[in-house]
């Protein structure tokens, strides 16, 4: 499809428009929802956007790069507006060059210090770190913040980084780290003691731009490392074993994009959010835009329990749901466990699947200590939960949610008040929304395009 010129305009006000409002943050909008009480009446096809979680490391990517970079199928969503001035406050070029779709140059970057604010209200920002490292030797950043799910630390980061041949200081509350004059940082060999997600692709990144072998052990296996690392290699990295526990890389020069454009891949957790969503109160769903094999831990449980689920290469089905009953579907025990296990992402989703079928379930989150902070909103409306300890609770179902007043937490813990609130009996309010926006792209549009009976009212 040819652009034209006015699309750009366009695109580039809404740019702004969005971009202003990463700064709005007092401006918080809230959400009305009158509940289903229980009944199966969403119906129609939801498409799946890009995923974030693919999006902010690939848009770090971009410093690998001589000649500026291309992403497409980014979602429209706030923590990629907070990524890209990011990326701009260092002194990188990022154009809006259609919808969802960004040219990044970062031949100009005159900073190496991560903007304070914005920083520390995004895990993301973290990515940049190694890049801006392994391309300048020198970064800068605070602790990095997000949603509030435990303490997040990163000392496998730092440590990494040390291995590397760099020093890291703290110097009133952020972190200084650089490799000393006209030095590179060095490849080394890294075992991260617990699995972590952004440390696998903070250090991959970092690797392609040091000097040497690099090798990262216990490296997490999710499926967007190895997308990304696979488009990388075509642009001249050299990365083996993405995808596995053992990521090897040789470090060389600036990566060349060429024509190539990097497409993000679909959103699993924001398609597993809605397969949970479906199973609970749809009669009949296509989601589509998705790849349904890189979500098998969520499919064969809700499949085992008896949601009737047809897979296809790039959809999931749902089909005359309606005839099920929530309390005839059998329990189940949720542990969750790094990918490919099941998503700690979709654990506070399932709680909500819990309290709508019959008998006693377990739920056991693995990876954050305070990941369970919705119970409470959950038994006011009617759930009957225990809490065990920080990482467990049992959930006893089946129960009749109420509708009530609520306020998120964490992103996924939101889209659980979504689920909750939808499934529920009467108006619910979900009030000073912060998170909804940053991870999923036009909700409230989106929702009511398959029924869901939702306003947003704009604070
Ligand atoms: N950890 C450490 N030290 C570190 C880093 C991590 O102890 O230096 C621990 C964490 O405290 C946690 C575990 O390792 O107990 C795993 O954390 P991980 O580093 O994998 O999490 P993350 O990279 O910060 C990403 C996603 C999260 C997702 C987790 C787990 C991004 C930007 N964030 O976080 O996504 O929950 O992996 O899959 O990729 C979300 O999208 O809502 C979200 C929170």
């Amino acid at each position: 499809m040819k652009v034209k010129n006015t699309d750009n305009i366009n695109n580039s006000l809404r740019y702004l428009q969005q971009k202003k409002a990463v700064f709005d943050e007092n401006k918080k909008d809230k959400f009305i929802i009158e509940g289903l009480g229980g009944k199966k009446k969403l119906n129609g096809k939801i498409a799946v956007a890009g995923a974030k979680n693919a999006a902010l490391p690939a848009l770090s990517a971009s410093i690998l790069f001589r000649n500026g970079f291309c992403v497409s199928n980014i979602p429209n969503i706030k923590d990629i507006d907070s990524m890209n001035i990011l990326l701009e406050k260092l002194g990188a070029i990022v154009k809006k060059q259609a919808e969802k779709k960004y040219h990044i140059v970062t031949d100009e970057i005159k900073s190496v210090a991560l903007d304070i604010e914005i920083s520390k209200k995004m895990r993301g920002s973290i990515i940049l770190t190694g890049v801006l490292l392994a391309r300048f030797g020198k970064v800068s950043f605070p602790h990095p913040g997000g949603c509030i799910i435990g303490a997040r630390p990163i000392d496998a980061f730092l440590n990494s980084f040390q291995k590397m041949g760099a020093k890291v200081q703290n110097r009133n509350g952020k972190y200084v780290v650089s490799v000393g004059k006209n030095k590179k940082l060095k490849g080394a060999k890294i075992f991260f003691n617990k699995i972590t997600v952004t440390g696998t692709e903070t250090l991959m990144l970092a690797g392609i731009l040091a000097k040497g072998r690099t090798v990262i052990e216990n490296a997490a296996l999710e499926p967007e490392i190895k997308h990304l690392a696979d488009f990388l290699n075509s642009c001249g990295a050299k990365i083996r074993g993405a995808g596995t526990s053992t990521i090897e890389i040789i470090g060389g020069n600036l990566l060349s994009a060429g024509n190539r454009a990097y497409k993000i891949p679909p959103d699993r957790i924001e398609a597993g959010s809605f397969l949970i969503l479906g199973a609970l109160s749809a009669d009949n769903l296509e989601i589509t835009d998705c790849d349904p094999k890189h979500m098998r831990a969520l499919i064969n449980i809700l499949k085992d329990s008896g949601v009737p689920i047809i897979e296809e290469k790039n959809k999931i089905i749902i089909k005359d749901n309606g005839k099920i009953k929530n309390k005839h579907l059998k329990c189940i025990d949720i542990k969750t466990h790094e990918y490919p296990g099941f998503p700690t992402d979709l654990q506070s989703l399932m709680a909500i699947y819990l309290t709508q079928i019959s008998g006693e379930s377990l739920l056991f989150e693995t990876i954050f200590e305070g990941r369970l902070n919705y119970t409470d909103d959950l038994i006011n409306m009617g759930a009957n939960i225990i809490m065990i300890d920080t990482h467990r609770i049992m959930i006893k179902g089946p129960t009749q949610l109420k509708g009530r007043e609520l306020i998120g937490n964490d992103l996924r813990a939101e889209f659980a008040f979504f689920i909750a609130t939808i499934v529920a009996k009467g108006k619910s309010v979900i009030n000073n929304v912060r998170y909804i926006d940053r991870g999923y792209e036009r909700i409230e549009e989106r929702l009511s395009g398959i029924g869901v009976n939702i306003q947003r009212i704009k604070g």
